[in-house]
């Protein structure tokens, strides 16, 4: 029997779009003799849905007619097995549409990679690929992430984090606390979005706050942090849970904006394009690629030296979250001072990595049978777990006095 695979993607998030993208990715590279996919779509509002449709990313393009053809749904665990249910349901006719065995969000930033749809998914009783709520949140929090680096004594940037209710309260306060510790130019960034949301490049004090206002607008926290004026940056995933976890081949990607944008990490594309750099091989730039359309070179030209430097952080990273499936830890070198900086953990990445995996001679479809792999894994270990006595506290009553 195949095992039904539920890839949920879409999602009330800024990186819907590459969601979908990633999700319409991995259901054309899953192996079809094992497993049947099971598409569930969560729309900007944040409804589920499920159909045929799903499956080709063509069908994106007109959404009207998409929601026309897709069947809403709701998903039920009835003590047996996880199903998606009509939603409202019909008087009569077929309510159960589906089932599924196993779940795979492929889902950035807001309520994707942020231990919301973990949490859900946990209240169903499901298996589900990759990390659980509390590597998920603290992953995405780029604040939080900070503080659990620094307390590692991984090498991170050194910052200044606030609230933004504060910052309406005490402008210049917090601007010479900021000047005082960090100088010029800072980078500013919101405190847990992704995909370069919410970030901005200041120079000066007037700079500072036109992208401290640009940053509230996003997140009710605020991270300033010194900006590498001649950055390098270089990728690594990892693959695997806290035990036992690999780091894939490196990449150098390359944006055409001081920050690596939105822009350049998923709209790169629209015309076919190869080269070389530096006698590495640049992956092709398309659309609708989504974080593989990115330029790129992979292997990333840095010493063998570097490059385990950069894996070795990489897995300790992973496992100091308590990380599990297939995260991508970004890293900063200043070329100044060949200083490297852990910068982030993306917990769930564009495109899954798997053209970082593919470099590592890890093909896209055996990366989901390990990650798929690993859901099972941790949900045996938490089923062997004790969640409850068998005795019946509220029964004894009584019969103890
Ligand atoms: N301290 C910094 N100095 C220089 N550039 C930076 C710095 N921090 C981030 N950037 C640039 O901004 C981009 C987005 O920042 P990042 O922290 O990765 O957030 P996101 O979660 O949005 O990807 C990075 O890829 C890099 O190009
Ligand atoms: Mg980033």
């Amino acid at each position: 029997m195949k095992t039904k695979l539920g890839v949920i993607f879409g999602g009330k998030s800024v990186e819907h779009e590459i969601s979908i993208i990633t999700g319409n990715q991995a259901i054309n590279a899953v192996d079809q003799e094992k497993y049947e996919i099971v598409p569930i779509y969560i729309s900007k509002e944040g409804l589920m849905y499920t159909g045929k449709e799903l499956l080709d990313l063509n069908s994106f393009k007109d959404m009207k007619t998409l929601f026309e053809k897709i069947v809403q749904i709701t998903l039920v665990n009835d003590g047996k097995q996880i199903n998606l249910v009509r939603f409202p349901s019909k008087g009569f006719g077929k309510n159960v549409i589906n089932t599924i065995d196993v779940a795979m969000p492929t889902m950035h930033g807001t309520n994707g990679e942020d231990g919301a749809i973990q949490g859900y998914l946990e209240i169903l009783g499901i298996p589900y690929v990759g990390c659980d709520i509390l590597s998920s949140s603290i992953g995405m929090d780029k604040i939080m992430m900070r503080r659990v680096l620094k307390e590692a004594k991984i090498p991170s940037l050194d910052y200044y984090a606030f609230y933004s209710l504060d910052y309406i309260d005490n402008q210049e306060a917090i601007i010479s606390e900021i000047e005082e510790k960090i100088n010029y130019p800072v980078i500013v960034k919101a405190g847990n979005l992704g995909s370069s949301v919410g970030i901005k490049k200041a120079k000066d004090r007037a700079n500072l706050k036109e992208a401290i206002e640009y940053a509230i607008q996003f997140s009710d926290r605020v991270m300033v942090e010194r900006a590498i004026e001649h950055l390098r940056e270089i990728n690594c995933s990892v693959i695997g849970d806290a035990i036992e976890a690999t780091a894939s081949e490196c990449e150098e990607p390359f944006g055409t904006d001081e920050i690596l944008s939105y822009n350049d990490k998923y709209m790169s594309g629209g015309c076919k394009k190869t080269g070389k750099i530096g006698g590495a091989k640049v992956v092709n730039n398309s659309k609708n690629q989504g974080m593989a359309s990115l330029d790129r070179k992979i292997p990333a030209d840095i010493t063998p030296e570097k490059k385990k430097e950069i894996q070795n952080l990489a897995v300790k990273t992973f496992k100091l979250l308590g990380c599990s499936g297939v995260s991508r830890i970004d890293f900063m070198i200043d070329k100044d001072t060949d200083e490297l900086y852990v910068n982030e953990i993306n917990t769930i990445p564009g495109a899954l990595s798997f053209y970082l995996w593919q470099a590592t001679n890890l093909e896209f479809n055996k990366e989901i049978d390990k990650l798929v792999e690993l859901a099972f894994k941790r949900q045996r270990q938490r089923e062997s777990r004790t969640y409850s006595y068998s005795e019946n506290i509220l029964a004894m009553n009584g019969k103890q006095h």
